[in-house]
């Protein structure tokens, strides 16, 4: 059953995190944003489902569109430092105000976090199939595999 259909509130069946902890990660994050052209920088941060915490921030380019966001320097901290499944993400902006990640990236956290990844958002914690629903995923690949063949 979904647990939303339980008598609980959502508040209720989310999981525990060090919220703050995530968040100040997030902050700290910041000042390896490379931001010269959109003077806006962002930084990320997410409890990993070993315990690991992995950070990133964003890096931008002189060619505007190939700028990599937070998110991406995160997902790659994640394979680089052992791989795993993302539980907990926090994204915040120059003032640490929480940040919703962008359409991209929810794609990059919904592949590494999966539907029931928590995420900051400034509504609150919600969960990536709150922000990203009917999500298309790795599930899709699988479940029709055999049509590609
Ligand atoms: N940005 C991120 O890093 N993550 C997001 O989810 C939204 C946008 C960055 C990209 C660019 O460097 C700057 O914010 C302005 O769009």
């Amino acid at each position: 059953m979904d647990p939303r259909e339980s008598s609980g509130t959502v508040a209720d069946t989310l999981q525990q995190f060090d919220w703050d902890a995530l968040n100040g990660a997030a902050v700290a994050a910041l000042q390896h944003a490379y931001a010269p052209y959109s003077h806006f920088k962002v930084g990320v941060a997410g409890f990993v489902d070993d315990g690991r915490l992995v950070t990133g921030a964003n890096v931008e380019n002189a060619s505007y569109g190939l700028t990599l966001c937070a998110e991406c320097s995160m997902v790659s901290n994640l394979m680089a430092t052992g791989g795993g499944h993302l539980v907990a993400v926090s994204c915040v902006d120059q003032h640490g105000a929480s940040l919703m990640p962008c359409g991209r990236c929810r794609q990059l956290l919904w592949e590494h976090g999966g539907a029931n990844m928590q995420l900051m958002t400034p509504e609150g914690i919600l969960t990536m199939k709150d922000v990203l629903p009917q999500a298309f995923g790795p599930d899709d690949l699988l479940t029709r595999a055999e049509d590609n063949v």
